[in-house]
């Protein structure tokens, strides 16, 4: 697949257009940011990891009857995705208490939940990522009460199947923040599904896997997401 112009450079990652106006080119970067761009930094070969985990799980949930945009990995740091319109809310799913959770209401970290909790966030750096609920939502116009409903079903699927997924590989799913987009007016899975976007803790020594250890400068920030695209790889 031909690879042409930039089209949008976000924090993590890179869409190039291609000869076909309905597929685009996702390139994974190394960089790597916190706390809305605060702190920033950069993983050797993250981006090649990122690819090579979010491909794994898109291609999972596809095979589970989740929608998603992922056509196929092409390259290390490339996959070719279907060109989506990204609906412009964070959707989170907590299945433990962790992060801005703690923060904001003063849980401490690894509580558990009554329940999985669901979330949104406007997606807008310049505003810091807001939390809303679904009446901003389609008040603003940011999503229609319908898509807003196909959003909700798919997410406690795409928990239901990742937490399964991640548990056989002794791992425990805390959260996660998935992103959708609009296609052919449908609503599928679009962005990424990696350590960047999860909070992945082993089992039994809650060692963390994730995008915490570059947060909080925990350490050995790389051999973390080796470690979960080892075991995503030897599934
Ligand atoms: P939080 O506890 O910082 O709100 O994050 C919840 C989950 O969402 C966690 O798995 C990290 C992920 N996340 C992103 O992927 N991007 C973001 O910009 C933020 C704030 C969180």
């Amino acid at each position: 697949m031909e690879k042409k112009e930039k089209l949008y450079e976000g924090k993590a990652k890179i869409l190039y257009a291609t000869g076909d106006p309905d597929m685009v080119i996702q390139y994974f970067k190394d960089d790597a940011t916190a706390f809305n761009a605060k702190k920033k930094g950069t993983v050797e070969d993250k981006g090649i990891m990122n690819n090579a985990i979010s491909s794994k799980i898109f291609e999972f949930l596809q095979a589970n009857g989740v929608p998603t945009h992922l056509v196929k990995r092409l390259s290390d740091r490339e996959m070719l995705v279907k060109k989506v319109e990204i609906v412009k809310v964070e959707v989170i799913i907590r299945n433990r208490a962790a992060g801005s959770l703690c923060r904001n209401y003063g849980v401490e970290e690894g509580r558990t939940l009554h329940h999985p909790i669901l979330e949104f966030c406007y997606k807008e750096d310049k505003y810091n990522d807001p939390l809303m609920n679904d009446a901003h939502i389609t008040a603003l116009g940011i999503a229609t009460e319908k898509e807003l409903d196909k959003i909700k079903a798919i997410t406690f699927k795409v928990n239901d199947l990742l937490k399964s997924f991640f548990l056989a590989l002794n791992i425990e799913l805390i959260d996660f923040k998935i992103e959708f987009g609009r296609y052919k007016g449908d609503i599928v899975l679009a962005d990424e599904i990696s350590p960047d976007t999860c909070r992945l803790w082993e089992v039994g020594t809650g060692v963390r896997l994730d995008k915490d250890r570059f947060r909080h400068d925990l350490g050995n920030i790389k051999e973390g997401y080796q470690e979960v695209l080892k075991r995503v790889t030897e599934k």
